[in-house]
């Protein structure tokens, strides 16, 4: 399976601290951010790793992380998302990298606890679809909400709802098969005019080829003043990325 981190955008919700550098290279505890989402997807195994970067200082990705040594790394692999059209947009740039495996998205400002080594596992086996995972918030209307049932399945998805369906938020962690470049292909501008990645797991959901899974362990996304000194405070109290959770 391929990995691709989206750190693309303009990271508005952080200016000024994003006016003259990007985003996912503010630290977060003792790390720049863009170290989190790399930690995680090595700890799941995944090694053959594409950053999608953009906005601000995208050449300062290189010079950092360059083939990506630091984390046991041969090699990263990186591409340019002129503009800040989507998450699906930028997910779409990677079509050629992926070919024709599966895919382990990570959005680059999205720090875990804990690891996805089982959800991992679990998605390889999958024959086809994708799989996404949930965490209970407090706040769900910040994020993509899943309608859940009964048995644990997820109805659909909405986009940061005002009434949203349940705590359950669908973090910035997604598994795909091929079929997802496809279905890219086909997405229309949404009202903020993005490419929206809840669009592409509701397709998934209609076609009934989404698995789901609970994330143990704290969870936070650092785009926000307030989230970005949560995950401070959370990295500092106890780590992230621990492979024992
Ligand atoms: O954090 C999880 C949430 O992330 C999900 O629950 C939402 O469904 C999903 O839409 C997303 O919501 P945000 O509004 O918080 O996403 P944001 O625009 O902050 O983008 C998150 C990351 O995605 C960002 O750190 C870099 C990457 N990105 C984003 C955009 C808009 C790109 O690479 N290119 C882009 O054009």
């Amino acid at each position: 399976m391929k990995g691709v981190i989206l750190a693309g955008g303009y990271g508005t919700r952080l200016s000024p601290l994003t006016k003259v550098t990007n985003k996912h290279l503010l630290p977060v505890f003792d790390k720049p951010m863009i170290y989190y989402p790399i930690e995680c997807l090595v700890n799941a195994g995944i090694k053959d790793i594409m950053i999608v970067t953009g906005g601000n200082k995208a050449g300062d990705f290189l010079e950092l992380l360059g083939n990506g040594k630091d984390f046991g790394l041969q090699e990263l692999h990186y591409t340019y998302q002129e503009g800040a059209g989507g998450i699906a947009e930028a997910l779409g740039l990677t079509k050629d990298f992926v070919d024709n495996d599966k895919v382990v998205v990570i959005l680059g400002d999205n720090i875990i606890e804990g690891n996805i080594r089982k959800a991992a596992g679990d998605f390889f086996t999958q024959k086809e679809g994708a799989k996404i995972l949930l965490k209970e918030v407090s706040d769900p209307e910040r994020f993509g909400v899943a309608e859940v049932d009964d048995q644990g399945n997820v109805l659909s998805i909405a986009e940061k709802p005002e009434n949203p369906k349940s705590n359950y938020a669908v973090i910035g962690i997604y598994m795909f098969d091929n079929k997802v470049f496809e279905i890219i292909s086909n997405l229309k501008p949404s009202g903020r005019g993005e490419l929206e990645i809840t669009d592409v797991n509701n397709a998934y959901i209609e076609q009934g080829n989404m698995t789901s899974e609970v994330l143990h362990g704290w969870w936070t996304d650092a785009g926000t003043m307030e989230s970005l000194q949560r995950a401070n405070s959370l990295v500092s109290d106890g780590g992230a990325n621990l492979l024992d959770i």
